[in-house]
């Protein structure tokens, strides 16, 4: 397993380009089951949770091959059950299963289980497809959805926190080879969507409104093969925007989409940070001293759950107090225990986390515990005096594209070791 070694204090500067969003690629991926023509997909990144899918895709029956970041995908012929283990190891995973209903009207697949960063329930996505016409029950820890055909409907899909990504991904998949019009309600307006609408739109699809919480799918009898480009990743250029400011850098982010980052870029600003649009490129800089903010996550377009974690690792930084409150995952705060290790002060108060900003961090061992806290605590061990080693760092890899080499070509000072 590996650890990243940081030595502190560097301030960033240069360039960085953003690589494809992994929770675009995901599943677009799982979408190319839908036809048995072959797709090819554009600015994949190179990450260990898209070689994963590419896994599963394989094992289902399809043909999986990278080039550079393109992927090739042709799904002949496909089974319409997922490996059992290897399912169940990745979340994302269970988006395979509308694709599969749409094509086969079978998909049997491992019920995730809940993970650190909250309990991770399916129960929208079942009953988007129980809408649809199909049969879902829970046997075995394997989840069985059966159709004798898919028929168009109205579905409400909102939950307790809001909207869901995954969930208005699987049901609009399934629905594209439904008979007549399906219309989702209250449907994530995540940019991840409106990638994937796109994506299968290009198939054949006829979906309509991606991007607002009312989509419109009328069913198609067939797709066929499609070539995509994947949308850059809003969560990697939020990650580097907020690393330039906790190190007092300056650096030009180049190839991202500041239109999905506008929740990140209001707060950054309010937080004293200087951020230059320029087209596809944002130019970071800290302005001068640090201010604290209060920050809600909320559904798009809304400060994402995704950057929580880096933005609390900054305003640790920010003499006086930011009240953070998560409200799309509720144990989504892993993080507060081992930024606590390089000195924040943090306390938890139920869904809000009070940081009481501006004590100099200095380097410690920490541990990774998911992706984002990963993220955050290599923010923070950039911005802290001394060595931080960030252990468990397979987590970042599931996420971020080369992050090590990226930092390094912005003057960071970070090492990867192996430890067995
Ligand atoms: N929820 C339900 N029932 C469901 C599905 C979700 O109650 O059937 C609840 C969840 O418990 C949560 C909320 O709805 O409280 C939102 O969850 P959502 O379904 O939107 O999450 P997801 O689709 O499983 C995707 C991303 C996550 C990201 C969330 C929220 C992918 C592969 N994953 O997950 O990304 O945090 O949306 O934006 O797209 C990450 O990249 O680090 C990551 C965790």
């Amino acid at each position: 397993m590996d650890t990243l070694i940081i030595k502190g204090g560097m301030p960033l500067h240069g360039e960085v380009t953003i690589s494809g969003a992994k929770n675009a690629a995901l599943p677009i991926m799982a979408a190319a089951l839908l036809t048995p023509e072959p797709c090819t997909i554009h600015r994949v990144p190179n990450l260990t949770d898209v070689r994963f899918m590419a896994q599963i895709l394989t094992w289902l029956g399809a043909k999986v091959s990278f080039e550079g970041d393109t992927l090739r995908i042709e799904a002949r012929k496909v089974q319409g059950i997922g490996d059992y283990d290897l399912v169940r190891k990745m979340r994302a995973s269970i988006c395979i299963m509308g694709p599969l209903l749409a094509r086969l009207k079978s998909a049997t697949v491992s019920l995730p289980g809940g993970c650190v960063i909250g309990a991770r329930p399916i129960n929208l996505h079942l009953k988007g497809f129980e809408a649809l016409g199909a049969r879902v029950n829970i046997d075995g820890g394997y989840v069985h959805a059966r159709a004798r055909k898919l028929v168009g409907t109205e579905i409400f899909l909102g939950g307790r926190a809001g909207s869901t990504v995954l969930g208005t991904a699987n049901v609009m998949m399934a629905a594209t080879l439904a008979e007549g019009t399906t219309i989702i309600q209250s449907a994530a307006c995540e940019p991840e969507i409106v990638d994937l609408a796109n994506f299968l739109n290009a198939m054949g699809a006829r979906i309509v409104g991606a991007g607002s919480p009312t989509i419109t799918i009328h069913g198609v009898k067939e797709l066929h093969g499609a070539e995509h480009e994947i949308i850059p990743d809003r969560i990697e250029t939020a990650t580097y925007a907020i690393a330039a400011a906790a190190t007092d850098g300056e650096i030009t982010i180049r190839g991202s989409n500041p239109g999905h980052l506008t929740a990140v870029i209001d707060k950054l600003t309010e937080a004293g940070v200087r951020i230059e649009r320029r087209g596809p490129d944002l130019k970071v800089r800290r302005g001068g001293r640090l201010k604290p903010v209060d920050v809600t996550t909320l559904p798009y377009a809304g400060f994402p759950t995704d950057a929580q974690a880096q933005m609390m690792a900054l305003l640790t930084l920010a003499p006086g107090i930011s009240i953070i409150t998560e409200r799309i995952f509720e144990s989504r705060f892993m993080h507060v225990s081992e930024l606590a290790r390089l000195g924040a002060d943090i306390e938890l108060e139920g869904p809000s986390a009070i940081v009481k900003g501006g004590r100099p961090l200095s380097g410690a061992p920490v541990m990774a515990s998911d992706l984002r806290a990963s993220a955050a605590l290599v923010i923070a061990g950039l911005a802290a005096k001394g060595t931080t080693r960030v252990l468990r760092v397979y987590h970042i890899d599931r996420g971020y594209e080369n992050i090590d080499g990226k930092l390094r070509a912005l003057g960071a000072r970070i090492e990867r070791v192996s430890e067995s």
